[in-house]
């Protein structure tokens, strides 16, 4: 049974040291402030993954509906839609036969993006599912009768730690048949002040991003977080990948929740953890897989191998 989010904020800030869970970042302030990071030309991310579909999106094609076998393409976490539509556009173009499974357990972004799908592209047989990953997965035919394809894109992985990520992994493959496939984004290790900058921008962006978190404390559970009193550390470890972000209280300080009716206290310059975007080679990617039950069946790059977009089937 998963915790509430006023008892995992309970659990992060009794916890030595103090840690909050990136899941939450992403209400609708928090889904805005993405949206903000992904056109910042520092983060790279999204316009590398958009690069490797507009390169290779003919192989993706040929591999998902490979002998011609109709294919369901499912998305975990669809969003706006804005790199796979370039998928979508060329399936259609090539009369592939699929269907479009996005997930996501927002009602909001998948009524947008339903919205615009059917405007768009008015013959594709959408069918959106407003559920958690593996409860939606449930709900689909299992007969074999059409392959699946799992999308789960844009390095959202990366902010598992690895622990979760073969369990994710395993609880995924575990729901696969030996013909279907499973399409994971990963970032991948680069020159460290291309990631850095990625993460640690001049305007603020990702810094409000992560102080949003402490608002909607404040304003969900009745929290009297000071955001001014803290301040955003961005750090990446070339040698273990992790790329992670801490908040730093800058004085001592008491911060009282209402709806856990408990003080929380900060010592000056103790850190919170806020989040990982853990940065992978191409070894580890492969040994997470094998972890989990998955072997690699093909890997996608962008011109600069800055991410890879890794197939994988079950072993
Ligand atoms: C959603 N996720 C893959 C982003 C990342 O790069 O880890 C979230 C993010 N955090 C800071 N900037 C972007």
């Amino acid at each position: 049974m998963s915790l509430s989010f006023a008892e995992e904020v309970r659990k992060g800030l009794s916890s030595k040291p103090k840690f909050l869970s990136s899941k939450y970042f992403y209400n609708e302030k928090g889904d805005e402030i993405f949206q903000e990071i992904m056109k910042m030309p520092e983060y790279y991310l999204t316009r590398s993954e958009y690069e490797v579909f507009t390169m290779h999106k003919e192989a993706i094609l040929n591999l998902f509906g490979g002998g011609g076998k109709p294919f369901q393409l499912i998305e975990f976490g669809a969003g706006d839609g804005f790199k796979t539509k370039v998928l979508l556009k060329h399936f259609l173009k090539r009369n592939a036969r699929f269907k479009y499974y996005p997930i996501d357990i927002s009602g909001n972004v998948l009524e947008e993006l339903s919205a615009d799908l059917k405007k768009n592209f008015p013959t594709l047989g959408v069918k959106p599912l407003n559920n958690e990953y593996f409860k939606a997965l449930d709900k689909l035919d299992h007969s074999g009768a059409m392959r699946k394809a799992v999308l789960f894109l844009g390095s959202n992985i990366g902010n598992f730690l690895h622990d979760q990520a073969v369990s994710f992994l395993c609880q995924l493959a575990k729901k696969l048949s030996h013909e279907d496939y499973v399409m994971v984004g990963f970032d991948l290790k680069k020159d460290p002040e291309a990631i850095l900058n990625a993460y640690d921008d001049p305007y603020g962006i990702t810094k409000a991003f992560n102080l949003n978190l402490l608002k909607r404390i404040n304003d969900e559970l009745g929290g009297n977080f000071d955001t001014t009193n803290f301040k955003h550390w961005p750090i990446y470890n070339p040698l273990t990948g992790a790329t992670k972000s801490f908040l730093v209280s800058t004085k001592s300080q008491e911060v009282f929740i209402e709806s856990l009716q408990q003080n929380f206290s900060f010592k000056a310059w103790e850190a919170i953890d806020m989040e990982i975007s853990q940065k992978y080679d191409l070894d580890t990617i492969k040994s997470l897989g094998a972890e989990a039950g998955l072997e690699v069946a093909k890997e996608f790059f962008d011109c600069k191998h800055y991410f890879v977009n890794t197939v994988f089937k079950r072993i």
